[in-house]
């Protein structure tokens, strides 16, 4: 069992498995991801993706197996602590609080409002002002600044939870389906999101849309009952036939 960080790679899964009452829903799961990159995990449903996401930020516990992110292994850690140590998740449904303006949501995500003051009583400073409408400017809602964010559309709200997250400034990010229910344009602006956060960051992406995936990915991996079926540049999986039978054929 390695003790300290074992590589370069920014994320370090290995041999992650878990098992629901015997049937292992992720199984020896080997893979790396580097600082900068966009990976993505695409696979049937049912593959296992999203718990591989629940494995590495906490809320499902391995059976088995490691996750080493930089100089924490994260199987040992509480889900809070995964977030302290810099990796954000974000769900397949948005989790925001709609009776909050924008601003509001991303104000109460900013980590000294938290520690420090308590949710929504801490002082606005001037950079924590600026970091908020910089962070609204980059997830395409400065001008909504101050609506409550139970007007926004779905894309929206998609695009404020990621904001939310950014402004933690986690180097992993982690988004389930981030595009499941938006429009065309809005996912070309968000695949242009993305390519914009990795400076500092690794981003680490399920979705189903393969326009999408095709638009974002650095590195592909492809999951199928728990297990690598494949991995490597989009091109690689496109035509791999494994992965048209499993997947891309469907
Ligand atoms: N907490 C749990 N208890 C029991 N079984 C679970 C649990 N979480 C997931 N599973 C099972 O593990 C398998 C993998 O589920 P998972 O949600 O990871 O798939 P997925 O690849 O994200 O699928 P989708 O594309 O539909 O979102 C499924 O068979 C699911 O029913
Ligand atoms: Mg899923």
């Amino acid at each position: 069992m390695p003790s300290s960080r074992p590589s370069n790679y920014l994320l370090n899964v290995e041999g992650l498995t878990v098992s629901f009452d015997g049937f292992k829903a992720v199984d020896d799961l080997t893979f790396y991801v580097d600082e900068e990159e966009i990976r993505v995990i695409i696979g049937p449903n049912g593959a296992g993706k999203t718990t591989v996401l629940d494995l590495i930020c906490g809320r499902t516990r391995a059976s088995a197996g490691q996750v080493w992110f930089k100089d924490h292994e994260l199987t040992a850690l509480k889900e809070h602590q995964i977030v302290h140590a810099g990796v954000g998740r974000k769900f397949q449904n948005p989790t925001i609080y709609e009776d909050l303006t924008v601003f509001e949501n991303l104000e109460i995500s900013y980590p000294a409002g938290r520690s420090v003051f308590g949710a929504l009583t801490f002082r606005k400073t001037k950079a924590i002002l600026e970091r908020i409408e910089e962070i609204a400017e980059t997830v395409f809602l400065a001008d909504v600044l101050h609506e409550p964010s139970g007007l926004l559309s779905h894309g929206q709200k998609q695009w404020l939870e990621i904001g939310m997250l950014l402004i933690q400034d986690p180097e992993l990010l982690m988004l389930d389906e981030p595009v499941a229910g938006m429009s065309p344009s809005e996912r070309k602006k968000t695949a242009a999101l993305l390519q914009t956060i990795t400076k500092g960051r690794s981003v680490l992406v399920i979705e189903h849309d393969m326009g999408f995936v095709e638009d974002i990915a650095h590195k592909v991996t492809v999951l199928h009952q728990g297990r690598i079926l494949a991995e490597g540049s989009m091109d690689e999986i496109k035509a791999d036939p494994r992965v048209v039978e499993v997947y891309l054929g469907h």
